[in-house]
């Protein structure tokens, strides 16, 4: 299977090194030989039809900043979606930056993948939310596959895990908590008494919080989290202006600490139900609610009209975590191609993208 990987940042090299250490596993156990044909970062592209060296893409990544290092194969003017369009490869990994506004530059990687009739494996929040039902048109219409686990929880599989839920039975509505950084802020607050400005300093320090840390701590990328989840799980067809934000910016380290002696707890929590539509706020707990989790974590409620609640909890982020889940999807795509259609995201995506006719 050839891959072309666009972004070759924190999810991108531990998908390389993913790959590498996952080797002999992946061909024994699912025979899947990949070989990596084309790498993109911001400075240009390096591109091998024979299968790149993944340590010596690594290295000189490191080395130089570049995968398009000087005097090596990939110098050269044409666009990312260029090249993408014009190698001869079977799947797209779109691991470049989130843009919440345009959706670029993996709107475009994504379109040129599909019209050239590559699946796409993303992890990127921004052209999804943007163009959920467009993107999936696109694919079902060049009879490719997209996949996007790493998008919403990171290394957990909650879209899956919520669409095994859905199955046989009726889902009612979510609720979670889906930005670990403001969940690993409220903590701070919760167990040490810090104000807000330290906590998230703290975060910053920790590498969970960007130097921008606005999209995260005024509950937008739980938002784009949220959208995404509720048009997955058939909930909802809404876009992102739809949902009703507010984040955690202006929370007082003495309403924290006053309900942390009622024993409950304050926590972002994003939610869609028939009654509120889709919503993310600040929200009080009980301390004893599998929901109320601690640290940078990531925890999703799933309410089912027949089986009840369920949760589901583990790390939202993260490099090699990321990557696990652009692996896992890249699994879903090979055996759907080889006839093994009965893995959970073949019915998953039935009727809306690639999914069984
Ligand atoms: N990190 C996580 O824990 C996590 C979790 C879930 C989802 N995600 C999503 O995964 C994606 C990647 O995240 P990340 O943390 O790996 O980001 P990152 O470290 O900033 O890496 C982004 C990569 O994209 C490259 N890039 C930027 N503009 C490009 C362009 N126009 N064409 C080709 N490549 C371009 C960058 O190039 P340079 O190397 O030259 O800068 C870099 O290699 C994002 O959409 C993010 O929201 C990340």
């Amino acid at each position: 299977m050839r891959l072309v990987l666009a972004g070759f940042g924190v999810v991108g090299q531990s998908f390389a090194r993913l790959l590498m250490a996952q080797e002999k596993e992946l061909a024994l156990t699912y025979g899947l030989v990949p070989q990596v044909v084309g790498i993109m970062d911001s400075s240009g592209w390096l591109v091998d039809e024979h299968g790149i060296d993944l340590k010596k893409a690594l290295k000189a990544k490191k080395e130089s900043g570049k995968v398009a290092a000087k005097g090596r194969k990939g110098e050269g003017r044409k666009s990312a979606a260029d090249v993408i369009r014009d190698l001869e490869a079977e799947v797209l990994i779109e691991a470049t930056p989130t843009n919440f506004k345009t959706g670029e530059p993996g709107f475009s990687h994504m379109k040129a993948a599909f019209e050239s009739r590559k699946h796409v494996v993303t992890c990127n929040k921004g052209p999804l939310s943007l163009a959920y039902y467009a993107l999936h048109e696109l694919a079902r219409h060049n009879g490719v596959q997209l996949r996007f686990s790493g998008a919403v929880g990171g290394g957990t599989p909650v879209l899956d895990f919520g669409k095994t839920c859905s199955m046989g039975d009726q889902l009612i509505g979510i609720r979670g908590i889906l930005n670990g950084t403001c969940n690993y802020i409220l903590t701070r607050m919760e167990q040490h008494g810090v104000p807000f400005a330290e906590a998230l300093d703290g975060a910053q320090k920790a590498g969970y919080a960007e130097a921008d840390p606005s999209l995260d701590i005024d509950g937008y990328d739980s938002a784009v989290k949220l959208v995404i989840t509720a048009n997955h799980l058939q909930l909802s067809k809404a876009g992102i202006k739809d949902v009703k934000v507010s984040g955690i910016r202006g929370i007082s380290s003495e309403e924290v600490l006053k309900t942390k002696k009622q024993g409950r707890a304050i926590r972002l929590i994003a939610s869609v139900s028939a009654e509120r539509g889709l919503v993310v706020e600040p929200t009080v707990i009980e301390r004893e609610h599998p929901l109320c989790i601690t640290g940078a974590n990531n925890a999703v409620e799933f309410e089912c009209e027949y089986s009840g609640p369920k949760v589901i909890i583990g790390k939202g982020a993260g490099g090699p975590e990321t990557a696990s889940s652009l692996l896992r999807d890249l699994l879903e795509i090979r055996g759907k191609i080889n006839g093994q259609a009965a893995t959970l995201s073949a019915y998953s995506m039935s009727g809306i993208s690639g999914g069984p006719s």
